[in-house]
């Protein structure tokens, strides 16, 4: 099974409107005749439709960093997915660490903005991954399995087979500290097994796993030749155009 691989980059909580259109031009430009992988921009809300605008003639799609579940309504700080929509995204990341450990997001939240999203014709990426704790505990299984159980829950399979998942261990996010590529290997397959387990082992077999967590151009080739590796999600390495266009063009 074919998968078409995507680099996303996710440039958190930085960039002013200017900062995030000149480095949206600079992606849409390197982007240029990619035909064999998918490239992704999340900026920040506020910079949204001004990259949407700058990216529109190029591949590039653009992301939201999280999405609502409701269509409008009484949802202070919140932005839905009609919303996003309106403002040029076709995705939306949900379930980042940062939302889960530091916003309090837990799987039964992330779960009613995965169908809110898809109701309402965004893709989600759904982002899993263990503390070190949890990895220290022996607990990575048990804690990926429930991640994305519950997140994926009632979500039916023509829904699903457009789903991204993006496993991020969190000691490997902003620390420099990657997974090792047998680390990813395995926990890509292990997500992969827990996927057939819910849908068919056809749509597991089609749906990209993307791995985050200090993706550099000097160790994305090395992840990305890994069979269950379909691509990275990229922070840090992400605001800079020189090292993001070095990250997708992977060989
Ligand atoms: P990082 O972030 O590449 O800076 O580790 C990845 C992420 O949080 O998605």
């Amino acid at each position: 099974m074919k998968r078409t691989p995507l680099i996303a980059g996710n440039w958190k909580m930085h960039l002013t409107i200017q900062e995030a259109v000149a480095l949206a031009k600079e992606i849409a430009k390197s982007s240029q005749g990619l035909e064999d992988r998918k490239v992704m921009i999340a900026p920040a809300a506020t910079s949204l439709n001004a990259v949407a605008k700058a990216v529109r003639e190029s591949p590039v799609i653009v992301a939201g960093q999280n999405v609502a579940w409701k269509q409008q309504g009484a949802y202070t700080g919140e932005i839905s997915p009609l919303m996003l929509k309106d403002a040029g995204a076709d995705m939306a990341i949900i379930g980042h660490s940062e939302r889960r450990h530091i916003f309090g997001e837990d799987n039964a939240m992330i779960n009613q903005r995965m169908v809110g999203a898809l109701t309402y014709g965004i893709t989600p990426i759904l982002c899993v991954g263990e503390t070190l704790d949890e990895r220290d505990d022996g607990l990575t299984w048990e804690v990926l399995k429930a991640q994305i159980r519950e997140g994926m829950e009632t979500i039916a399979s023509e829904q699903a087979e457009k789903i991204v998942i993006a496993y991020e261990p969190v000691w490997a996010i902003g620390t420099g500290k990657t997974a090792s590529k047998e680390q990813a290997q395995e926990a890509h397959l292990f997500i992969r097994g827990v996927l057939e387990g819910i849908y068919e082992k056809k749509l597991a077999e089609q749906m990209r796993i993307l791995y985050g967590g200090s993706v550099k151009p000097d160790n994305v080739d090395d992840l990305m030749k890994m069979p269950d590796v379909d691509g990275a999600l990229v922070g840090g390495a992400a605001l800079q155009s020189d090292s993001f266009d070095r990250i997708i063009h992977f060989s």
